[in-house]
């Protein structure tokens, strides 16, 4: 299997100082930097948008992973790749036509991600699962950081480890939501390959994200 990948989600780190932090997750090892756009619609929580990320890619050199709360989505995605998005995963639940949403998205170039919420079935894939490039899977309902990682997705990442390896394509298996030391193993012993963690990369503060981050892969 890969190594592991980690991607801390901004979502936890001072939005007073959003670019220092961004450079500072890089200098401690993150291999993404995930970013949660939340719309306060269709999750009940407001982050950031396009002119946001446009601000911190000349902060970053790593793959901007830009995980997408919001509906409708379709208007923002040519915003967002613009803004130097390099993934874009959208929510089937947020919209009424996933398939063309994910054409439109590798159309302008990007890879394209669908996210599952912890009610929505791993089946909802199969008719997706020749054309994205990622999939992630909601380990907590959207909307907030710092809460629990429900342990019934676990089966759910068997399952969909298992339709990424019958497909033969690259894909990425990438869980978002109450990961950190102790969930991780968990996550990445079903066949997750990539590790978003707000709350277990920020926690600290800048000293302690190097050695947040070793202990997301397993380290001491
Ligand atoms: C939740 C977001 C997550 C969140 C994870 O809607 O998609 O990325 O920031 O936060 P933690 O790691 O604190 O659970
Ligand atoms: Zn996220």
């Amino acid at each position: 299997a890969a190594p592991v990948r980690i991607a801390p989600s901004i979502l936890s780190a001072d939005f007073a100082r959003l670019g220092e932090e961004v450079r500072a997750i890089e200098t401690a090892g993150a291999d993404w930097v995930h970013i949660d756009v939340m719309d306060g619609h269709y999750v009940p929580n407001l982050t950031i948008g396009p002119m946001v990320v446009k601000a911190l890619r000349p902060h970053s050199t790593l793959p901007f992973d830009v995980h997408l709360m919001i509906s409708p989505v379709d208007h923002f995605l040519d915003a967002f790749a613009a803004a130097g998005a390099d993934i874009i995963t959208v929510h089937p639940e947020a919209g009424p036509h996933i398939h063309r949403t994910v054409q439109h998205i590798k159309s302008l170039g990007k890879q394209a991600g669908v996210s599952l919420n912890p009610g929505t079935p791993a089946k909802m894939l199969d008719y997706l699962i020749d054309d994205i490039d990622l999939v992630l899977i909601m380990s907590v309902n959207p909307g907030f950081g710092g809460q629990s990682f429900i342990s019934s997705q676990l089966r759910k990442i068997e399952a969909v480890r298992k339709m990424i390896d019958k497909s033969g394509r690259d894909i990425r298996l990438e869980v978002d939501g109450g990961i950190d030391a102790g969930t991780a193993p968990l996550a990445i012993a079903a066949g997750a390959d990539v590790l978003v963690a707000g709350t277990a990369t920020f926690k600290g503060g800048p000293d302690a994200y190097a050695d947040n981050i070793r202990r997301l892969r397993g380290g001491a």
